[in-house]
């Protein structure tokens, strides 16, 4: 197989990580991809730094089988716990969510007051204050858990009309709106279908999708190194450790549209 057909390797916790397998696609739709979402251990947002760690590397270890040209952490909470044990225990190139969502806010924010929205293990981990700091060392970094938004999401509760919706994002938004910051990373897989409805209530932010920044990234990586694929039309496989059908269904409210390739449910 030539290098630039072999797949980008994508994983998740479980079904949110396709909102990243979804920006991927919009912006190289000739690539070809394979996902893993560990949908039997989901979610990770709750879990210690150790379980986290530990099933990052069984999900990567799965991904191995196949030939990758680029590993892609779309879990924002495995990126921030598990990247280092990953780049140590596996020779790919890896790419992830929080450097790029880091890099676009440490650049656009004019008052270098920056948010962040993620699962406690993320918002614990200080990975995005360390990264943002890397970028811009002024600025200063208010992290806010949001733990009612990832199960909202997965019950297609998102739409910025929904009452349920702007009660919870209202009380989220408050600490990171009364400390003045310019800009929210949303930093969680789920947390882009959020998008409308967060700037509904905050016009005045500029909101970074963690998912888009990171197919940028992964653009710029790819391009960079000769790496994207020249021929017509991407493969796309699904892999799940619980509940096939159940991912296939869901799937639809993170890609807005029915999967184009199976799902099949593997044990790892
Ligand atoms: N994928 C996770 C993240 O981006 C959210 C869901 C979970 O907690 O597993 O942090």
């Amino acid at each position: 197989m030539n290098s630039r057909d072999q797949y980008i390797g994508i994983f998740d916790s479980g079904i949110g990580g396709l909102t990243v397998a979804r920006s991927i696609m919009e912006k190289m739709p000739d690539e070809n991809t394979i996902y893993f979402g560990d949908t039997a251990h989901l979610p990770y947002g709750t879990k210690s730094e150790k379980q986290i760690r530990d099933f990052a590397v069984n999900d990567v270890t799965f991904l191995n089988r196949f030939s990758l040209k680029a590993l892609v952490i779309a879990c924002n909470t495995a990126d921030s716990v598990a990247r280092e044990v990953l780049e140590e225990k596996f020779d790919l190139p890896i790419f992830g969510v929080i450097e790029p969502a880091s890099r676009k806010a440490a650049h656009e924010t004019k008052n270098n007051r920056i948010g962040i929205m993620a699962t406690a293990a993320t918002c614990r981990s200080g990975a995005y204050e360390k990264q943002i700091r890397k970028y811009n060392a002024e600025a200063e970094v208010f992290a806010q858990p949001c733990p009612l938004l990832v199960p909202l999401v997965e019950n297609s509760r998102y739409k910025k009309d929904d009452p349920v919706v702007q009660i919870i994002l209202k009380e989220y938004l408050a600490p990171l709106t009364e400390k003045e910051v310019d800009t929210i990373v949303l930093g969680c897989t789920h947390y882009p279908l959020l998008m409308d409805a967060i700037c509904s209530i905050v016009p005045q932010i500029n909101v970074i999708s963690s998912s888009q920044a990171a197919a940028d990234a992964l653009y710029e990586g790819l391009s960079s190194g000769g790496m994207i694929r020249e021929e017509k039309g991407g493969e796309h496989r699904y892999y799940v450790s619980d509940d096939a059908e159940h991912f296939h269904d869901n799937a639809l409210i993170f890609m807005e549209k029915q999967l184009v390739g199976d799902v099949e449910q593997v044990s790892i």
